[in-house]
């Protein structure tokens, strides 16, 4: 039986929310119903910041405080979560003392970022990193300022002193069950039996999970379901497990959980997962529906296919595993059934002769798509290729392996010759397009190029850079 209400706590006070329907975002509800309208509205699409808001979230009996995009969320994902607004700062009429800092710094001018930029800050100041340049610039990525530039904003956090926030009075409510409003239902299951028998039953449904795709649906389009089904609660989708052989991820883990998890085993992964999108949108945003969306330049599938990574899918019979690189048919066209979840995904670990590396090519460094992305995994044994794995997003309809290339390199000594067949290679896997993003000739050439780049850095030149690059 669904509730009609959901309860947080809102700024530290509880609070009820009736008769909200459940694809309103929480921008609007904030800023229509509650009349906090110091949370802004920028892009409505997660790009600018302005809207940001901070979960506090239930951890070990504290609160953990992320930043979100309030404009890609829906009101009952606020369920179990304390939320904080730009509201919230003050105290009783006393600035926070980070707003204290943004003021003395001038880090504002027109101000419409400001109260996005001071809950990113917020958060990071709650989160307790050290206050250096470059993870304020990490914390800021998703906050554009169109006039007063970073210089003051960013001397801004690092002023600005360490004051954990005290505990709200009130405890954080539960999570009720299903909620429900007017005709619309959002169902919030809790275990993967559950999920996958509301799948059934609601063939129509979108599946959400942070939201961060999704969410445009419901911001931009303005579209309203029948029923929304999140997988959000459900447990056994959030399981983050490092193995003797493998690293098991559950669809629901977000790019934040898993971060130091993937960084610390595969090279350059770490860096990579750091681009995707901003903080807020690595928050909320999971692995699984980046692999759920199947977009051509999505960031992790290249990454999973060339770790050679098993998809776990359940549906009404049963648990089904694939290779993940066949799970991408066609252009936004997978092998999920109408009646499947995609419940994991199983990545090998990193035997010591294999090398890993993965480049992302975009016009911006923060908080841009890719134009091109590479990774590669390469087995080596005395200075010979004995097995590769080479797989790019952003050069075919689907992400996609470079079988011609993994073939010109496989049983040849690791060296300059090979990689300029690999190279050569390059143009009989793909046939990339023109758009937007990038030219097909760019793109076919800088997948070419990352080659050299790899065989830089494996070869062990020392003054190669690492990770991640844009051009
Ligand atoms: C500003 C911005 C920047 C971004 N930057 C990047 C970037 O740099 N790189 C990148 O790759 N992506 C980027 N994205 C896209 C997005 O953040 C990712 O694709 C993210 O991983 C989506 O995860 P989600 O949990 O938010 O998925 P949702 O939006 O909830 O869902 C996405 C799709 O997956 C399906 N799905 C989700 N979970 C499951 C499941 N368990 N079973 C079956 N289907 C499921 C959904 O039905 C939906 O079709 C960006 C998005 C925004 C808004
Ligand atoms: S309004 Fe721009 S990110 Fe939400
Ligand atoms: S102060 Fe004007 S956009 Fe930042």
């Amino acid at each position: 039986m669904a509730g009609r209400s959901i309860r947080i706590l809102l700024n530290g006070e509880p609070c009820e929310i009736r008769d909200v329907p459940p694809a309103t975002t929480v921008l609007d509800w904030l800023r229509t119903e509650k009349r906090l309208t110091g949370t802004k509205e920028g892009c409505a699409e997660g790009d600018c910041g302005a809207c940001t808001v901070v979960l506090g979230i239930p951890d070990g009996g504290g609160l953990r405080h992320e930043a979100v995009n309030s404009c890609l969320m829906t009101v009952p994902q606020l369920a179990g979560r304390a939320l904080v607004t730009i509201e919230g700062l003050a105290d009783n009429g006393r600035l926070h003392p980070l707003q204290r800092a943004l003021v003395e710094t001038d880090a504002s001018q027109c101000g419409f970022c400001t109260p996005g930029i001071a809950m990113a800050l917020f958060a990071f100041l709650e989160g307790g990193e050290k206050p250096e340049v470059e993870t304020i610039h990490d914390a800021l990525a998703g906050n554009l300022c169109r006039c007063t530039g970073y210089r003051p904003i960013v001397d801004a956090a690092r002023k600005a002193p360490r004051a954990p926030r005290p505990a709200p009075a009130a405890p954080v409510p539960e999570a009720g069950p299903d909620y429900e409003a007017g005709a619309q239902i959002f169902l919030a299951p809790r275990t993967l039996d559950e999920l996958v028998a509301l799948r059934t039953r609601h063939p129509d449904a979108p599946i959400l999970a942070g939201g961060t795709d999704l969410g445009l649906l419901f911001s931009r389009e303005r579209r309203a379901f029948d029923a929304i089904i999140s997988v959000a609660r459900v447990e056994e989708l959030s399981r983050l497990e490092v193995r003797d052989d493998e690293i098991e991820i559950g669809a629901a883990a977000t790019y934040t959980r898993a971060l130091p998890v993937l960084d610390a085993e595969y090279p350059g992964m770490g860096e990579l997962i750091r681009r995707i999108g901003s903080r807020q949108i690595r928050n909320l945003g999971t692995i699984g529906g980046n692999i759920g969306n199947a977009s051509p330049i999505g960031d992790m599938p290249p990454c999973l296919i060339a770790l050679d990574a098993t998809l776990v899918l359940r549906g009404p019979d049963g648990t089904r595993e694939m290779p993940i690189e066949d799970f991408f048919l066609d252009y936004r066209r997978t092998d999920l059934r109408p009646d499947e979840v995609i419940e994991a995904v199983r990545v090998p670990r990193l035997a010591p002769d294999r090398v890993f590396r993965t480049y992302k090519v975009s016009k911006r460094y923060d908080q841009d798509i890719s134009a091109a992305i590479g990774a590669y995994r390469l087995t080596l044994a005395d200075g010979r290729v004995t097995d590769a794995r080479i797989a790019y997003g952003g050069m075919a309809a689907t992400p996609k392996r470079a079988r011609e290339a993994e073939r010109a390199l496989i049983g040849k000594a690791w060296s300059e010759e090979a990689v300029a067949a690999a190279k050569r290679a390059i143009a009989d896997d793909f046939a990339p397009i023109d758009d937007f993003r990038a030219g097909a000739r760019y793109r076919a050439a800088v997948a070419a190029n990352l080659l050299d780049r790899l065989y830089l850095q494996t070869a062990g030149a020392a003054d190669a850079p690492t990770g991640v690059f844009a051009l």
